[in-house]
C-alpha cells in the first residue's frame, strides 16, 4: 500500500481510463469547474496532468500543476514536452503550497483525502484559499467522508474495490485497489469527517461551501443502464465539493 505515487505513475495513469472515471468523475468535476475560458487555473495534486491538460484544452489561459510526487511531475512534463500546451508543472507539497500567484480557479482531484489529521487538512485548505483571488473558486473530488468504507460493497465490476478497518474514526486509512489488465495495485488515503472539512474550509476563508453528488454523463448510458451505475451514484464512495473565497 502506498501514498507515494513515484512507483505507480504509469499504473495510476492507466486507471484513469476506467469508464467510471470518464462518465462520472471527469464529467462531474468538469461540470463543476465550469467554462475555464480565459481563466488562470491551479491544479493541486495534479498527478501526471490528467485534469491539468483538460482544463488547458478547454481554454484556460494560465495553467499550473503542483504535485508531491517527483515521478508524477516527470510524467506530466514528459507529456508537456511531447505536446506543448504551455502548462507549468512543479513538485510541491499542498501542506505548504509553494505558490505565490493567485488564480481564478483552483482544482484538486483526490488531494484532501491525503490529510491524516485536521491540522494537515487545515494547512491544505489555507494554501488553497491563499492561491485564489477574492471570489475565486475551489473545486475538488475526494473519497467521500459520508461513505462508510468499512462496510463498502464491491465495486469490482467498475474496476476497483475499497476497504477500511472497522475501527472507523478520523485518520483511519482507506485502501483503494484498482484492477488493471496486468494486475491490481493499491493506494491509501484517510478518513476525516464532513464537519471537519466544513470547519477547515471556513477557517481558511471560504465564504460558501457546497457538496455535490456524482453525476452521470448522458454518454454513460450508451453501453450501460442506470442500474449498472447506481452503486456509484447513490451512497457513493466519492464526493465533490465547491468552495467560493
Ligand atoms: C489519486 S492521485 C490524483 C492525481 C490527479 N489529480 C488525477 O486525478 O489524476 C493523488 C495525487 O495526490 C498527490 N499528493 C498526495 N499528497 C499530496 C500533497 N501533500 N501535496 C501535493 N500532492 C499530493 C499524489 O502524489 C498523487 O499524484
Amino acid at each position: 500500500m502506498t501514498t507515494n505515487y513515484d512507483p505507480i505513475t504509469e499504473q495510476y495513469k492507466r486507471s484513469k481510463q476506467q469508464p467510471w472515471r470518464t462518465f462520472i468523475e471527469c464529467f462531474t468535476l468538469l461540470e463543476l469547474a465550469g467554462d475555464p475560458q480565459g481563466l488562470s487555473v491551479l491544479d493541486v495534486a495534479c498527478g501526471e496532468g490528467f485534469y491539468t491538460r483538460m482544463i488547458r484544452e478547454r481554454g484556460a489561459t494560465r495553467v499550473m500543476g503542483v504535485d508531491l510526487s517527483q515521478g508524477m511531475i516527470e510524467l506530466a512534463q514528459k507529456q508537456e514536452a511531447q505536446n506543448q500546451q504551455g502548462i507549468d508543472y512543479i513538485v510541491g507539497d499542498a501542506r505548504e503550497l509553494p505558490v505565490a500567484e493567485q488564480f481564478d480557479l483552483t482544482i484538486a482531484a483526490y488531494l484532501l483525502n491525503y490529510a491524516r489529521t485536521r491540522e494537515e487538512l487545515q494547512s491544505m485548505c489555507n494554501g488553497i484559499a491563499n492561491s485564489l483571488k477574492p471570489g475565486g473558486r475551489f473545486v475538488t473530488v475526494n473519497s467521500s467522508p459520508m461513505f462508510h468504507f468499512p462496510g463498502s460493497p464491491s465495486f469490482r465490476h467498475f474496476g476497483f474495490e475499497t476497504s477500511a478497518s472497522t475501527d472507523w474514526q478520523e485518520g483511519t486509512p482507506i485502501t483503494w485497489t484498482f484492477h488493471l489488465e496486468d494486475g491490481p495495485f493499491d493506494i491509501e488515503n484517510y478518513h476525516l469527517t464532513a464537519d471537519t472539512h466544513e470547519a477547515a474550509f471556513r477557517a481558511a476563508g471560504f465564504n460558501e461551501v457546497r457538496w455535490h453528488a456524482p453525476q452521470l454523463s448522458p454518454d454513460g448510458l450508451t453501453n450501460n443502464t442506470p442500474e449498472y451505475w447506481s452503486p456509484l451514484l447513490s451512497n457513493s464512495p466519492i464526493t465533490f465539493i465547491e468552495c467560493v473565497k
